[in-house]
């Protein structure tokens, strides 16, 4: 899958964090999927998993986005290191759930001035950590 001719296919380099929009474009993503979790009624059970106060895990999820998406690797420069899978052995992650947050994702993704293809792809990649993420049948 490319971008656009002449530019590097999403996945090498940076080319999914400039498709992005950066930082700044990743950050609306977050604002966006967060608001999402809030009004979408699938998503009740797992917005309950998270603390009322959402701004430091909008911080942590916009971070390591910016390095999953081959950006700067700012999650790890202010927390420390994270392996998604095992951070949310904590949480009881069913399939219901998983797609639940996919789905807050792709309301998200649909409110940016994404390039289609490139929204296509963010979200047949999320699903793979957030299947890894899923402890529960
Ligand atoms: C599969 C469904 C998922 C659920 C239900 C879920 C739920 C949660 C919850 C409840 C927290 C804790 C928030 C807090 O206490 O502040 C969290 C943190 C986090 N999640 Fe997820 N998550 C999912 C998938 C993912 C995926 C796919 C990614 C990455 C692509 C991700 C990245 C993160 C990060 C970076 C944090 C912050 C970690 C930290 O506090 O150090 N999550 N998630």
């Amino acid at each position: 899958m490319s971008s656009e001719t002449g530019k590097r296919p999403y996945g090498t380099g940076d080319a999914s964090f400039q498709a992005a929009g950066g930082y700044d474009g990743i950050k609306l993503l977050v604002d966006d999927f967060y608001r999402a979790m809030d009004e979408l009624p699938q998503a009740a059970p797992i917005r309950a998993m998270y603390p009322d106060d959402l701004t430091e895990a909008a911080d942590k999820l916009t971070r390591f986005l910016c390095g999953w998406l081959g950006g700067p690797k700012l999650f790890s420069e202010k927390y420390g290191p994270i392996a998604i899978p095992a951070f949310h052995r904590q949480f009881p992650i069913d399939a219901a759930r998983r797609d639940a947050w996919l789905d807050c994702m792709r309301a998200a993704a649909e409110k940016q001035p994404f390039a289609e293809d490139f929204r296509q792809y963010l979200l047949a990649q999320l699903y793979v950590p957030a299947e890894r993420s899923r402890n529960l049948p």
